[in-house]
């Protein structure tokens, strides 16, 4: 995503941390992250070596001090001092006598490792909760809508994976968690700068899911915005270029958004929303509309629309 992204006091970046390091992200591309770290006094730290021998990390103390162990000696490290690490075979410690605030470069996606993010479904599940209780049950609901849709256009489709449509739909919007909280909470318009951090969130959620679940899911959520006519994001693809695993979490995701409390909107009734969708035939799959209208008017009770 091109332009220019601003930082300030108040823009609330995400932070994760240890007990005694705290870091702030405050830009990220690709594998490239930019943070502060506050370290707290006395505290000893590591940078470990990488996998990957391209790996380079770089530190700028703006104010306290480090001590960095090398070849057996500490040297001190002043604030305007800055250091660089890359292809080390072992553990280098550092330690702090005071706070100490240091700007922190790497191409190991370090801050993404602290939250968690690789290993376990359900921290990352809890982190999207933490982060926005909306986006919690917004992502539980179409993964919901997403299977009932699958099943109802399975002759649509060929060897789709019920599994992959699960992952695929409860994390399509995992990427939210790189949105600084007032932005993504925000309810007045956003402005365009701050809008540009909502268009990331579908890349960030498939580069998280790349990792784990294969090309396939991450497909699905990063399109989650595509629009049929060209006209969504992030990469303005049209129909032949997404896939209907995308186009239908894509309808899921804006029905439950048009059908649920989100504090600012009056919630559309189920069929209406879906009679709506059924009308952009510009921007979504008439074959999925179809099929949600035709589960929004079926009788079975839980079959649509609720938490
Ligand atoms: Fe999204
Ligand atoms: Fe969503």
């Amino acid at each position: 995503m091109e332009g220019v992204f601003v930082n300030s006091l108040e823009t609330g970046n995400p932070e994760a941390g240890l007990d005694t390091i705290r870091l702030k992200l405050l830009a990220k591309r690709d594998d490239i992250e930019i943070m502060t770290q506050t370290v707290l006094p006395n505290a000893v730290f590591w940078v470990t070596p990488a996998d990957d021998q391209e790996t380079l990390e770089f530190f700028f103390i703006f104010d306290g001090s480090v001590e960095l162990a090398l070849d057996g000696e500490l040297r001190k490290l002043l604030p305007g001092d800055s250091f660089y690490v890359t292809g080390i075979k072992e553990d280098i410690l550092l330690k702090t006598e005071q706070e100490t605030h240091i700007l922190y470069v790497t191409n190991r996606p370090v801050f993404e490792s602290l939250f968690g993010f690789h290993d376990d479904l359900t921290r990352l599940l809890m982190r999207i909760n933490d982060k926005d209780h909306y986006t919690f049950s917004h992502s539980k609901n179409v993964m919901r809508y997403s299977v009932k849709l699958l099943e109802q256009l399975k002759d649509e489709y060929n060897g789709v994976s019920v599994d992959d449509m699960v992952v695929a739909a409860l994390f399509h919007d995992v990427g939210k968690c790189f949105i600084p909280d007032e932005i993504l909470k925000k309810t007045d318009e956003l402005l365009p700068s701050e809008y540009r951090y909502i268009m990331r969130h579908p890349v960030d959620s498939a580069r998280l899911l790349r990792k784990n679940f294969g090309e396939r899911v991450a497909e699905i959520a990063q399109n989650h915005h595509e629009r049929i006519d060209g006209s969504g994001y992030p990469l303005g693809l049209t129909s032949d270029e997404i896939s209907l695993e995308a186009k239908i979490v894509a309808v899921a995701d804006v029905f439950d958004a048009m059908i649920s409390d989100r504090g600012y909107n009056v919630p559309k009734e189920p069929v209406d929303a879906a009679l709506e969708l059924c009308s952009m035939t510009d921007k979504f799959d008439k074959r999925v509309t179809s099929a949600l209208y035709a589960l929004a008017v079926s009788e079975e009770p839980d079959c649509i629309g609720g938490a």
